[in-house]
């Protein structure tokens, strides 16, 4: 920047200035008035603070009408308006989303208070900021006669009916309260009440309601809550409150309160029946504020309601009044922000993963953000109907959220911004983008899933996991990183690779010494004499578990019987019910499948095989076990086995539906809540004794 700019504005810096009055004039209106807001909070503020940075530098551009002027918005006529007797102020913010925030703040107290270094530190009460709308509630007499929205700061608007409804306002207070009280405070939206609310909006759209929408997130649906005509639909939308100052109070010397500092002034609102935020906190001094900000920080996410930052405040109502106002602002006072998480960007692409069990998951690809700590460049999409919903399209400019460690969604497009009109609506590919095997969609479910199994790449790793796990068939040492290295290296793309696999390519791998790749093809060695029921376990058939293949096994006797059994044969299996034997049914329709089946048989895996079963007897039929401790002697899952061809149950843990436990030694937990339960506890050889009768 030259130094001639700093006195004179050029005309694109006006007719940007100019610009910049349109568009927030433009959204505060929509934000204000009408409670849709077309761009995210961080988005207006940024363009807010263009705006102010602008007019520091070129003050002859600032017009009395610019927004920087006012805060808030205007009256809607059907509204009554009403003056406060006491503004309702605005508040500074740090956007500084570090700690030095806080400091910065402290020292600009002590500068103005006149402290040196060496005086001691300033009380402060550190808050949270609520992001919902700040309200005015002035009690007569310990009676709520009036609930006022912020509006100007100067004029706002009379929504008692609504506020009314909300059940953290107290409508009558205790006797000892002043006469006129007027409590100020923000009115918000919870999170699972927002959800809920959403929810029930989603069943009356597609109920064919005229008229009704989601909103876009908790503060929105909260100003719309607030500002209803209709109170009967405000009492629908659950709102709470929290209250941090006050306004109007009659004075001291006709019989009001005299409060020292703000806290002492909190813990009354607390008594008189104010819900104040248990967090609300004494500091001394900057260091305590910024370990406050990031004790907040750290649990943000955990709070049933959302905080866009945390408020200080002066203490002590006496420097409060010292330090007195710079423009409408308090200098006493400043809201300390965290990072966004929520922000603009466009998307680039909408991809389809693959994920562990063959679900596509439509992802967006966006233009890199910064949202919520950490640069985003994925966002889910979750399946074909959220995509749909929210119809989110390439090139679309949309709002991505990323709260704590939750993975970023986008919540919603700025369909006004859509230029591209010919960009196509999202639709499921009806193939595996990875493998190319159909994706099919089951009814009832929402997600798609690729049928390939085991010949798909992406499910490839998960698979062999999965097959080479100790109650599969059991692979000695093939561990997560090992698979990973097979597969990134192209050396195992099926089950049946991992046979084929010699000493040398083993030994090849990194970081492989000689010995753990003779250990590998040991253990392949011995892994190739198995069980059905393992077998067909280890083959990863959705639905089908290891109780599920003990009953296929046991049912059909050989793996060529299941391969061909038709959905009615399968569902004549124990336990076997539609989902199960279609899936079965789908996984051995795939030629891929069976191709890994006959590779793996002719790889040289082997099991006894038997006739199909006359169903044997079932004395345990119906009981469920649970199994704690040592048995002196058999293993667990020895015992399983013999329970669960008695047709028992055996489930992980206790509770009321639970008929036996069985307790070896060092039993744990489970025998206690057992006990606890009042559950039947027998050792081994009452177990044995239950199986033979
Ligand atoms: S104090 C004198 N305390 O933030 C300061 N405001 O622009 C008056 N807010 O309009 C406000 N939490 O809606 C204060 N603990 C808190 C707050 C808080 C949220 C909101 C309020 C206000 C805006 C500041």
């Amino acid at each position: 920047m030259s130094t001639s700019d700093l006195f004179s504005s050029d005309v694109s810096t006006a007719a940007r200035a100019a610009a910049l009055r349109e568009q927030l004039h433009h959204h505060a209106d929509r934000y204000h008035t009408l409670d849709d807001p077309e761009i995210p909070d961080v988005e207006y503020d940024r363009l807010f603070r263009e705006l102010q940075a602008l007019e520091a530098q070129h003050p002859e551009l600032l017009t009395p009408d610019s927004p920087t002027q006012r805060v808030g918005g205007r009256v809607l006529d059907e509204l009554v308006a009403v003056r406060h007797r006491v503004p309702m102020l605005s508040i500074n913010t740090e956007t500084d989303t570090e700690p030095s925030g806080a400091l910065k703040f402290d020292s600009r107290v002590r500068r103005a208070l006149g402290l040196k270094e060496t005086d001691p530190p300033v009380a402060y009460v550190a808050e949270l900021k609520f992001d919902g709308l700040a309200m005015s509630l002035r009690y007569e007499q310990g009676v709520l006669v009036l609930a006022a929205t912020r509006g100007d700061g100067e004029v706002g608007e009379d929504v008692t009916h609504n506020l009314r409804t909300v059940k953290s306002v107290p409508l009558r207070l205790p006797q000892d309260v002043p006469p006129v009280l007027e409590v100020r405070g923000e009115v918000y939206m919870r999170r699972d009440d927002f959800d809920a609310l959403n929810e029930r909006q989603r069943t009356r759209i597609a109920a064919g309601a005229k008229g009704e929408k989601t909103f876009v997130n908790p503060r929105n649906a909260a100003a719309g809550a607030v500002r209803q005509h209709d109170s009967g639909i405000a009492a629908q939308r659950p709102l709470s409150f929290f209250a941090y100052g006050l306004g109007e109070v009659t004075p001291p010397d006709q019989g009001g309160p005299e409060f020292g500092t703000h806290f002492d002034m909190l813990m009354s609102l607390k008594v008189w029946g104010f819900p104040v935020a248990e967090q609300t906190t004494l500091c001394t001094g900057a260091e305590e504020l910024v370990a406050f900000h990031q004790r907040i920080g750290a649990v943000r996410d955990q709070l049933p309601y959302d905080i866009d930052g945390v408020v200080y405040k002066v203490n002590s109502l006496a420097l409060q009044q010292q330090l007195g106002f710079v423009s409408r602002e308090p200098r006493w006072a400043v809201a300390h922000k965290y990072p966004a998480q929520e922000q603009l960007t466009t998307v680039l692409a909408i991809d389809v993963q693959v994920g562990r069990t063959g679900k596509l998951t439509p992802v967006a690809k966006l233009a890199p953000v910064f949202v919520g700590g950490v640069t985003v460049t994925n966002a889910t999409l979750h399946n074909e109907d959220e995509a749909r919903r929210k119809d989110v399209r390439v090139g679309d400019t949309v709002i991505v959220r990323r709260a704590g460690d939750v993975i970023p969604e986008v919540v919603s497009v700025l369909v006004d911004r859509r230029n591209s009109a010919d960009a196509a609506v999202f639709s499921m590919p009806r193939q595996c983008p990875v493998c190319g095997s159909a994706a099919v969609r089951e009814e009832g479910e929402a997600d798609y899933r690729c049928t390939g199994g085991l010949f798909c790449g992406a499910q490839r790793k998960q698979a062999i996991l999965h097959f080479a796990q100790r109650r599969a068939v059991e692979v000695e040492g093939l561990g997560d990183k090992l698979v990973e290295q097979l597969v990134d290296a192209g050396l195992v793309k099926t089950l049946p690779d991992l046979y084929r696999l010699g000493f040398a390519a083993l030994a090849q791998l990194e970081r492989m010494a000689d010995k753990s790749a003779q250990n590998i093809v040991a253990a392949l060695e011995k892994s190739k004499q198995t069980t059905l029921p393992r077998f067909l376990f280890g083959l990863g058939i959705r639905h089908v578990g290891e109780t599920t293949a003990k009953d296929l096994a046991r049912h059909f006797g050989g793996l060529d019987r299941i391969m061909d059994a038709s959905t009615e044969q399968l569902l004549a299996v124990n336990d076997v019910g539609p989902v199960v034997a279609q899936s079965v049914r789908t996984f051995f329709d795939q030629p891929h499948n069976r191709e890994v089946v006959e590779q793996l048989r002719a790889c040289g895996l082997r099991w006894e095989e038997g006739e199909p079963a006359e169903r044997a007897p079932q004395p345990l039929a119906g009981k469920t076990f649970v199994l704690t401790g040592t048995f002196p002697n058999l293993s667990r899952d020895a015992s399983k086995d013999l329970l669960e061809a008695a047709g028992a149950k055996v489930a992980s843990s206790v509770s009321k539906k639970t008929d036996y436990v069985v307790a070896g030694a060092e039993a744990g937990s489970k025998l206690e809540k057992a006990q606890a339960l009042g559950v039947t506890v027998i050792d081994e050889a009452t177990m044995l004794a239950l199986l033979r009768s």
